[in-house]
């Protein structure tokens, strides 16, 4: 496996592949790897001759309040789990090559990102798309794999990408959760283990939600006081949003005739989760 750190070197070596012929899959990271994301270098693995994932936690997308300083970080061990999981490459830049000084430029992807966490966490969506364009022409990818975890960044990339008209196939991946339910995350390493109960909320919610809509409930109103009574429970929890949305545009709806996505955020102590589902009606999964 090579470790890349000179942004000038990735670009050498993605136009070497290229003239060679090989497809490029390529996984964006911030690192403190979990099961999540190697299931994307998995997936990776299918859409290309050569795997490249990239480890850099973008201060860009941080807000100033947030957990820049904090955020969890092992190379170590996440370069072990990149060669275990068999990635061919891992591109590791530093916060100076990527954002050198007198650094001016940002994509700003508008209406998909001005609802849920683009109304938290102003600039978040305008960091990562620039963070995420900026990758992509120094990897130079022919495909790259996102999470449903994070479902407004997906959609937010799948439209740069039509709009830059950037040549590159954009693979979604269904959230990988641990065995109790809890989506996986980088940040559940700030959770104590009472919190950590807690967080398991979030994910119930949602089932809950489902299995309203299953009985032939309807009313987004109703669905949502059932979604806020399970996540708030007595305390320990401060929900940051829970809406229903329709799942490409992310516009909000009101009712529950055809799949919608069930987006949530809360906070447990000082750490904010995120999750969603897809209700599906017609489904009974
Ligand atoms: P990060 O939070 O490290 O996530 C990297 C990728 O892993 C994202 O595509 C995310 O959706 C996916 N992922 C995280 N947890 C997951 C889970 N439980 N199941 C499935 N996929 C999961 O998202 C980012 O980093 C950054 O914003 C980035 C795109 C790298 C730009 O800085």
């Amino acid at each position: 496996m090579r470790i890349i750190e000179r942004t000038s070197e990735m670009q050498r070596q993605a136009d070497d592949w290229r003239r060679q012929g090989k497809r490029i899959a390529f996984v964006p990271t911030m690192g403190y790897l979990h099961a999540g994301h190697l299931s994307l270098m998995e997936v990776a693995r299918r859409h290309g001759d050569v795997v490249v994932a990239s480890i850099f936690v973008n201060p860009t997308q941080f807000g100033p309040n947030e957990d820049f300083t904090q955020y969890p970080r092992d190379t170590e061990r996440d370069l072990r789990l990149c060669r275990e999981v068999g990635v061919d490459a891992v591109f590791l830049p530093g916060v100076e090559d990527i954002y050198p000084r007198g650094y001016q430029t940002y994509v700003d992807v508008t209406g998909l990102t001005a609802p849920l966490c683009g109304r938290s966490r102003p600039g978040h969506f305008r960091g990562v798309a620039t963070v995420v364009v900026k990758l992509f022409n120094i990897v130079k990818p022919h495909a790259a794999v996102f999470g449903e975890k994070d479902y407004q960044q997906l959609m937010t990339i799948r439209r740069m990408v039509l709009d830059l008209n950037l040549d590159i196939e954009v693979v979604g991946h269904p959230i990988v959760r641990e065995d109790d339910g809890l989506a996986m995350s980088s940040r559940n390493s700030y959770l104590d283990p009472g919190q950590r109960r807690t967080a398991l909320r979030l994910n119930r919610s949602l089932a809950v939600a489902q299995q309203l809509v299953e009985e032939g409930e309807h009313r987004g109103e109703i669905i949502l006081e059932r979604v806020r009574g399970v996540l708030e429970g007595d305390n320990g929890i401060r929900v940051d949003y829970a809406e229903l949305c329709h799942p490409e545009t992310l516009d909000p709806v009101s009712f529950v005739d055809g799949p919608v996505l069930l987006a949530l955020a809360a906070y447990v102590g000082r750490t904010r989760l995120i999750d969603n589902r897809v209700l599906d009606p017609g489904s009974s999964r």
